[in-house]
């Protein structure tokens, strides 16, 4: 964790009170986070579109039932170990299963990962969460 530095910003008072409201809206208590959360989104955008080592995870829903479905998921997540640092399999009820895959390492092959999980046929949703190894913002 870096020293903090405290500094003024001058803003419109109607960007001010939206912020505020915004804020408030997203359980923030004071503005310092705030700002400093949104300062840390971009900065992990600009390392995505950058390829830096990024981590994250992908999500997917998917059909129990579909036996052929589970092991194009799994050949799937062989291609691509070199991203893929742990696969927790939850499931969710009687048919559906929850796969959460958390990734680590270019941001190019994580988002191929992404795109070709969420494409595979039975595949009910899939998100990528974009996400930092935390090196870069703090
Ligand atoms: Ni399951």
């Amino acid at each position: 964790m870096s020293k903090v530095f405290r500094f003024g910003i001058s803003l419109p008072k109607a960007l001010i009170d939206k912020f505020d409201e915004f804020i408030r809206g997203k359980n923030y208590t004071n503005r310092s986070k705030a700002f400093g959360d949104l300062i840390r989104q971009e900065l992990v955008k600009k390392e995505w579109l950058e390829g830096k080592e990024i981590a994250g995870a992908v999500t997917l829903i998917y059909d129990h039932h579909k036996r052929e479905l589970l092991n194009k998921i799994t050949d799937i997540q062989h291609d691509f170990q070199k991203v893929i640092i742990s696969t927790q399999h939850i499931h969710l009820d009687h048919d559906n299963c929850l796969e959460i895959v958390a990734i680590k390492g270019n941001p190019k092959e994580a988002q191929k990962l992404a795109d070709t999980l969420k494409s595979t046929k039975g595949v009910k949703h899939a998100t990528l969460s974009m996400s930092s190894t935390g090196k870069a913002i703090d």
